[in-house]
C-alpha cells in the first residue's frame, strides 16, 4: 500500500527549510502534508499540560496513543491550524522552548513507536509530502523519492532568528546557534531513528540557496520519477 501512493519524504535538521519546502511542495502537487515535528511538539505540550515528566516513558506512551490532535488545512495556501484537545495551539507549538522539549520526548524509543501508526495514517491519495527527521529511514522507508535537506548551523540559526523575530519572539542569534547545535547533537546521537539521510536520499545543502532554488532542485528530481509524471 505504502508503495502505491506517491510519497515524498523531506528529512533534515532544525532550520534547514524543510518545513517551508514541504508546504510549498504539497501545494504545488496538491498532496497531503505530514509535519511530523508538529506531532512531537504537540506531545511535549500535552505532557506539560498533564504534568508528565519528559523522561516518564510509560506515561508519555499512553499520552501519545490517545493524543487528541487535529490538523485543519486551508485549501488556498495549505497553511495548517493545529488543535490539541480542542485548543488552537498553532503558534504556541512553534516556540524554541517547545522545539527543545519535543526533541527530549523524541529520544524515547517507545514514544517513537507509539507515534508510528498516527504518522503513517497521513498517507492517502493523491499523495503525501512528509517532513521530519526519520521519514525516509523509519516511517516511510518505501517512499517514492527521498530528500535530505541540510545547511550550516549558523545559516539555520539565522533563518530561525528571522522567523522567530517576525512572530514576535525575543531571541538572541548566538544563543540560537548554541541551541541548534545542542538539538542537532541530541537528534543525531539518539539510539532510535537518529537524524541521518536514508541511503537512497538525495542530499541538498541549502546554505547558499534560496527557497525557490531548493524547490526547483526538488521539482527537477521529482519529475524524473514515474509516480509523479501525471502531477506536473
Ligand atoms: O522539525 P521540528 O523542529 O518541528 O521538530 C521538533 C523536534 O521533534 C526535533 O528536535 C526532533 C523531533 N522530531 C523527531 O525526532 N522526528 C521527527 N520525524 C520529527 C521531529
Amino acid at each position: 500500500m505504502e508503495k502505491q501512493i506517491p510519497l515524498i519524504t523531506i528529512d533534515g535538521p532544525s532550520g534547514s527549510g524543510k518545513g517551508t519546502i514541504a508546504i510549498l511542495l504539497a501545494k504545488k502537487l496538491g498532496f497531503h502534508l505530514l509535519d511530523s515535528g508538529a506531532i512531537y511538539r504537540l506531545l511535549s505540550v500535552a505532557a506539560l499540560k498533564h504534568h508528565i515528566a519528559f523522561d516518564d516513558e510509560k506515561a508519555l506512551v499512553d499520552l501519545a496513543l490517545k493524543l487528541e490532535v487535529s490538523f485543519l488545512v486551508n485549501e488556498k495556501d495549505n497553511k495548517q491550524t493545529i488543535f490539541l484537545e480542542g485548543d488552537n495551539v498553532t503558534n504556541e507549538i512553534r516556540t524554541e522552548m517547545v522545539g527543545n522539549n519535543a526533541s527530549k520526548v523524541a529520544i524515547l524509543p517507545k514514544v517513537r513507536q507509539a507515534l508510528l501508526a498516527r504518522q503513517r495514517s497521513f498517507l492517502a491519495t493523491p499523495g503525501l509530502i512528509a517532513d521530519g527527521r526519520d521519514m525516509g529511514t523509519v516511517v516511510f522507508p518505501h517512499a517514492s523519492v527521498k530528500f535530505f535537506l541540510t545547511a550550516s548551523a549558523e545559516q539555520r540559526a539565522k533563518r530561525r532568528y528571522l522567523q522567530l523575530k517576525e512572530s514576535g519572539e525575543n531571541v538572541k542569534l548566538n544563543s540560537l546557534i548554541d541551541e541548534i547545535k545542542a538539538r542537532d547533537e541530541r537528534d543525531t546521537n539518539r539510539s532510535v531513528a537518529p537524524l541521518k539521510p536514508a541511503s537512497d536520499a538525495i542530499v541538498i545543502d541549502s546554505t547558499t540557496l534560496s527557497i525557490e532554488q531548493v524547490l526547483d532542485k526538488i521539482m527537477a528530481e521529482v519529475s524524473k520519477h514515474t509516480a509523479f509524471k501525471s502531477t506536473n
